[in-house]
C-alpha cells in the first residue's frame, strides 16, 4: 500500500495494522495528504470552530515525582503556591466575562485541597454559572473522590495516561507511580459518566512507535472524548534536563492520524506545541485540532507553573490571550466560539 492508501484506509475505518501504523508515523512523505483529510474529517463534525478553555493552575504543590515534570516534589527551585477559593472563584468569573464556558482546574496533586476543599469550588463555580462546563485536572484519586467531585457538579476530566507500556512508564515515573493505577483512574472516571482526557507526550525519553502504537491501542479501547498531547519540552530542574525534546513534526503527524481515528474527539492545540513551535497552535488546528487552553491564571503567580521550560504565555494577561487566540485562529480560517464545547456524540 502506498501512503495515499493508507490515509485512505485509515479515515475510511479509524484503525490500520500496527505494521501500516508504524509505517505511517515514521514516514513524512504523507504528511500533507494527511493533515489535509485530518482536516477535512474535523469540518465534517466541528466546522472549523475552536473551542476555548480557561486554565486555572491553582496549585504548584504536587506530591509526586515524575522525572520530566518542572513541578515534581524534589525540585527545590519551585517557589510553591496554592490559590485560595476567593482567588479562583475570581479567576472562574473573570473567565466568564471573557467568553469561557469552560474551566479547567487543574494543579500538582496537593493533599491540601481534600475533597472537601474541590468540591465547595466546584459547587460554588456551578452556582455562579451554572452554564459553564468545569473539567478537573488533578491526577490520580479513588473512585469515591471521583464520584464527589462529579456529584459536586464536575463534567469532565484530564488524565494523560502518558504511556500505555508499563516498562515505559517506569523509565518516566519513581515506582510508586504505576501505568495500571492510571488506567484504572481513567476507566473508573469514564464509569462514573465524566467525559475522560487522556493522552501522551510526544518523544518523551525512551518513547518508541511500538510504544506510541501501544498508547493509540489503549485510546481504541478507553474511547476517550478527549485526547492532550503535546512535545516532551525538558525542564532544567529534572532529571531529564538533558534529554531531547520530542519532535514538532511527529506531533502534528499524530494530531492527524488522532482525527481520523477518533473524528469526534476534542484534540486540543497544546501549550507544548506553542512554545516547540511558534505557529505550533495554528498548525494544529489545520491538522484536525480544535481546542485550545488559554491561561486564566493571576498573571502573577504563571512564571511558577513551569512544567517545562520556555513556557509561553507566563507574562500575559488572561484578556490578551484570549484575543491572540482569535487572531491565531482567524489567521489560519477558524474561529473561536463561546460555547461549552461539549464533544459531539456519532449519531
Ligand atoms: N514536557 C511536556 N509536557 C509535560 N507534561 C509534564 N511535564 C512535561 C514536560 N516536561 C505534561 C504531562 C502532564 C501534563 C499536565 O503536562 O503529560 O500529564
Ligand atoms: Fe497568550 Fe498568545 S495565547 S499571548
Amino acid at each position: 500500500m502506498n501512503y495515499t492508501e493508507l490515509v485512505d484506509k485509515l479515515r475510511d475505518t479509524r484503525n490500520l495494522t500496527d505494521e501500516e501504523f508504524k509505517a505511517l508515523l515514521e514516514t513524512d512523505e504523507a504528511d500533507a495528504y494527511l493533515t489535509q483529510e485530518a482536516d477535512k474529517v474535523r469540518r465534517s463534525i466541528y466546522g472549523t470552530d475552536i473551542y476555548m478553555r480557561g486554565l486555572i493552575e491553582f496549585t504548584n504543590y504536587c506530591k509526586n515525582n515524575c522525572y520530566y515534570c518542572g513541578i515534581r516534589r524534589d525540585n527545590r527551585n519551585v517557589e510553591r503556591y496554592r490559590l485560595d477559593e476567593e482567588t479562583i472563584l475570581n479567576c472562574a468569573n473573570e473567565g466568564y466575562k471573557l467568553g469561557f464556558r469552560t474551566i479547567v482546574l487543574q494543579g500538582g496533586e496537593d493533599p491540601y485541597y481534600t475533597d472537601e476543599r474541590l468540591c465547595s469550588i466546584i459547587r460554588k463555580i456551578k452556582e455562579s454559572h451554572p452554564d459553564i462546563a468545569i473539567t478537573l485536572s488533578v491526577g490520580e484519586k479513588e473512585h469515591d473522590s471521583y464520584q464527589a467531585y462529579f456529584d459536586a457538579g464536575a463534567d469532565r476530566y484530564l488524565l494523560r495516561h502518558e504511556t500505555a507500556d508499563c516498562e515505559h512508564y517506569s523509565k518516566l515515573h519513581p515506582s510508586e507511580l504505576t501505568a495500571e493505577h492510571r488506567q484504572k483512574c481513567l476507566y473508573d472516571l469514564k464509569s462514573i459518566g465524566f467525559a475522560v482526557g487522556a493522552g501522551i507526550m510526544i518523544g518523551s525519553p525512551y518513547q518508541t512507535t511500538e510504544h506510541i502504537i501501544k498508547d493509540l491501542r489503549f485510546m481504541q479501547d478507553l474511547k476517550p472524548e478527549m485526547i492532550g498531547i503535546g512535545p516532551f519540552l525538558s525542564h532544567k530542574d529534572t532529571p531529564f534536563r538533558d534529554k531531547e525534546n520530542g519532535s514538532f513534526e511527529l506531533t502534528i503527524r499524530l494530531l492527524a492520524v488522532l482525527r481520523l481515528m477518533f473524528p469526534y474527539c476534542l484534540l486540543p492545540a497544546t501549550t507544548a506545541l506553542g512554545t516547540i513551535n511558534p505557529l505550533g497552535r495554528e498548525y494544529g488546528f489545520k491538522a484536525g485540532a480544535n481546542v485550545i487552553m488559554p491561561n486564566l491564571s493571576p498573571t502573577e503567580i504563571r512564571k511558577l507553573y513551569m512544567l517545562y521550560d520556555n513556557k509561553i504565555c507566563t507574562g500575559d494577561e488572561s484578556a490578551h490571550c484570549v484575543n491572540c487566540i482569535g487572531r491565531r485562529a482567524a489567521s489560519v480560517g477558524y474561529n473561536v466560539v463561546i460555547s461549552r464545547g461539549d464533544p459531539k456524540k456519532e449519531e
